[in-house]
């Protein structure tokens, strides 16, 4: 049984927080899992995991694979699959992608970037069964388009594309990199949740890049990103110490051996 179905996503606005993660291994979910409400299964894997500069090469067999991964360790818990960039470019594609996302893995509900020129994608996908989640403000996967990652600030713009996707039938929104009073008026506007992400407080929850949350990926901070761990440091002074016992042959010791 899953811990947190869509009723409880739902039911949370204006009760609590939501608090939502992103996964690519069975590791790591496996240690979130008790602690949050929702995996993300982020094509931001693209970079996190593969080192790529941006999302855009993602592939569906990509994101599957570690969607796989991601049920393997959490296997209760509620997982959203990211579509990938270009897997949903028609209402067909993107039915043929979300039910594959469904067949192959355990994801409860896809994710995909766009507002009001997504809507007629997305009704069409949860008039097909799929539970899906938006995402509007800062698309990632619109980085080579505009020329870089801008926070927006339209409210007109961002109030529409939150309109038309909660009429489309979307359970959630992603909110990101959005002005903080703006992101305010479009939670309150709407009787779904919005998840933030640089998108200040005044939202339905927060959801975070699991290696900026935890320090792992240090080539710079984003603004929004609040440290809770000093990963990449813990890291570096734990292997110092294995070389160290190393070279001082104090490992492996006789509890270490057979
Ligand atoms: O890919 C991702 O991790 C995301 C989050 C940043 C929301 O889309």
């Amino acid at each position: 049984m899953k811990q947190v179905t869509i009723g409880d996503i739902l039911k949370a606005k204006g009760q609590r927080k939501l608090v939502m993660l992103t996964a690519y291994d069975a590791l790591f979910a496996k240690l979130f899992a008790p602690h949050v409400d929702m995996i993300l299964v982020g094509d931001s894997l693209n970079m996190v995991f593969a080192g790529r500069q941006d999302t855009l090469s993602a592939t569906m067999d990509q994101m599957l694979y570690h969607t796989q991964a991601v049920c393997a360790g959490a296997p209760n818990s509620f997982i959203i699959f990211d579509m990938p960039y270009g897997s949903y470019t028609s209402q067909e594609l993107a039915l043929a992608n979300a039910v594959r996302a469904y067949k192959e893995s355990c994801a409860d509900a896809v994710k995909l970037e766009g507002g009001l020129e997504r809507a007629p994608t997305i009704a069409h996908l949860v008039q097909n069964g799929v539970a899906v989640m938006g995402h509007i403000g800062l698309m990632p996967q619109h980085v080579r388009a505009e020329g870089g990652y801008k926070v927006k600030r339209d409210l007109t713009k961002l109030l529409e594309d939150a309109q038309a996707l909660e009429e489309a039938g979307v359970f959630a929104i992603v909110l990101e990199g959005i002005e903080a009073k703006l992101a305010a008026q479009i939670t309150k506007s709407l009787s779904i949740p919005t998840i933030g992400i640089g998108a200040g407080p005044e939202v339905d929850g927060q959801v975070l890049v699991w290696s900026d949350l935890l320090g792992f990926f240090t080539d710079f901070k984003p603004k929004f990103v609040r440290r809770y761990l000093e990963g990449a440091t813990l890291v570096h002074e734990a292997l110092e110490r294995f070389v160290q016992d190393i070279q001082q042959k104090n490992f492996p010791g006789p509890e270490e051996s057979y």
